[in-house]
């Protein structure tokens, strides 16, 4: 009897221990740490883990939360995705593989574990996309006339969104909105009333943190009818003396330029003539050299420019001069005839002038810096006019588009001879007053 009572308390004992060892022993399966956020480039392979403590005889199984499919079972690979996999994966350590990640694998993925209930972490795969240019609808590049607004536009897909940034080429500044800058943050780069300063390639470069950074080039012509500039329009030489005369010209498209003389003959480069002429952008520089100028070769000279959208012509006048090489009284003839020689040129700027605006067979609109340089050059100009003649440097004229020089010349003269008038009124007032004066005393001398 007693041996029964004991023989079932140790029973009773050993049941109980095996319920303690069940319950601190046996603990059930809990994660070691969460599943973690990470972060990769598309196109890089992935592995998210998922730490297990006391598995025993559970089962881990990975699943992508947003479309609630399983992706593994325990060692099993169930997606039919051939890019995803299990890692070395073991009792404790369960990595999830996905090789070439796609930015359709962005999103949550969770590690589960089949208790009762069932025990899950989940972490955040973000899947970054290098920025890529797809909108290339202006690679051939963008073409307007001058005076309108353009618009030059780039799109481009990534992850994060992209910014597009637009710089020139060379780096240099533009004017955007009324201000000179050098890089334009905006999907579209809106230029109102592009000059031809705005000529010349741009790179819109989009960039979103992800390397590479892309851009694309997008050259940008500005069309415009040809405008001419002569910095000389009065040329000095003597007999035998080799002359050259200069023309700048801006057009695009290029222009066709040309040199004639006063008949309207084209001057082709020969043993007499050599003209040259050298391009930068929309610049050219027209040069002509008369070798040995004759008698016969004092005169006009025309440098002519036309192109698609209109054309231009400028006039430059050779005038003789007495040598100055030449010994023989020396001083007195050359004195008498510069004189002579300024009263003629003089006249022949007057008309120059008022040739200059006809010439032009449109009206557009400069660009700011040139029409700086046109207001220096004015002044210049007149100031030279007085002086004794200089072969290099006589007055600047433009054709084509400018307005201002005219009205400049005008007031200047108009002082000049205000000036001259003044000076002769005051003479006779002084006669005047001069003349009253003795008058008065005369009249005084009687009175007396
Ligand atoms: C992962 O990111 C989510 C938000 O996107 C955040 O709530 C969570 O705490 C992050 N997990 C870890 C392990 O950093
Ligand atoms: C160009 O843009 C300006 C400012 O946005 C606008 O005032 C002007 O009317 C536009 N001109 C043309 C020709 O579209
Ligand atoms: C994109 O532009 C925004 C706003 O200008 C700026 O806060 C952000 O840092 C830029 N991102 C990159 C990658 O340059």
């Amino acid at each position: 009897m007693n041996c029964i009572r004991l023989l079932a308390l140790i029973c009773f004992v050993t049941w109980r221990s095996v319920q303690t060892v069940q319950a601190f022993g046996m603990m059930t399966p809990s994660f070691a740490e969460n599943v973690p956020n990470i972060t990769v480039v598309a196109g890089k392979d992935v592995v998210l883990p998922c730490v297990v403590d006391n598995l025993e005889h559970f089962k881990v199984a990975w699943v992508r939360v947003d479309t609630q499919t399983i992706l593994t079972i325990h060692t099993k690979v169930i997606s039919r995705n051939p890019r995803v996999g299990l890692a070395q994966s073991s009792k404790r350590h369960w990595y999830l593989r996905l090789r070439n990640v796609e930015p359709s694998d962005r999103g949550y993925y969770m590690c589960q574990i089949n208790t009762d209930p069932m025990e899950h972490s989940k972490g955040y795969l973000e899947v970054l996309v290098p920025p890529n240019i797809v909108d290339s609808g202006t690679t051939d590049g963008v073409v307007a006339r001058e005076g309108s607004n353009v618009s030059l536009s780039c799109r481009a897909t990534g992850h994060p969104e992209p910014n597009i940034t637009w710089k020139r080429e060379d780096g240099s500044e533009f004017i955007y909105n009324g201000v000179a800058v050098s890089a334009v943050e905006s999907e579209v780069l809106q230029l109102t009333k592009a000059s031809r300063l705005h000529m010349g390639p741009y790179l819109c470069i989009a960039s979103n943190g992800v390397p590479p950074s892309v851009s694309q080039r997008i050259p940008l012509k500005i069309q415009f009818p040809p405008m001419l500039w002569i910095p000389n329009q009065q040329e000095l030489a003597y007999n035998g003396q080799d002359v050259v005369l200069v023309c700048h010209i801006e057009a695009y498209p290029k222009s066709i330029n040309y040199w004639t003389t006063a008949k309207g003959d084209m001057i082709i480069s020969g043993d007499k003539y050599e003209a040259v002429s050298s391009d930068d952008s929309y610049r050219v520089y027209m040069r002509l050299k008369i070798r040995s100028v004759a008698l016969a070769d004092f005169g006009a000279y025309k440098c002519v420019a036309k192109n698609s959208l209109g054309e231009t012509d400028g006039t430059i006048k050779l005038y003789e001069i007495a040598n100055p090489h030449t010994t023989f009284s020396v001083t007195t003839m050359t004195i008498g005839r510069q004189t002579s020689t300024e009263t003629a040129i003089r006249h022949a700027k007057k008309k120059e002038r008022k040739r200059a605006r006809p010439n032009s067979k449109r009206n557009n609109n400069n660009s700011p810096a040139i029409q700086n340089e046109v207001t220096d050059d004015n002044n210049h100009g007149d100031v030279v006019e007085d002086e004794a003649p200089q072969p290099t440097s006589g007055p600047t004229n433009y054709y084509g588009t400018v307005d201002s020089r005219e009205q400049h010349s005008h007031s200047f003269a108009t002082s000049t001879s205000f000036t001259s008038r003044q000076c002769c009124f005051t003479n006779i007032l002084i006669c005047c007053v001069a003349y009253c004066f003795i008058v008065r005393q005369f009249i005084a001398s009687f009175s007396v």
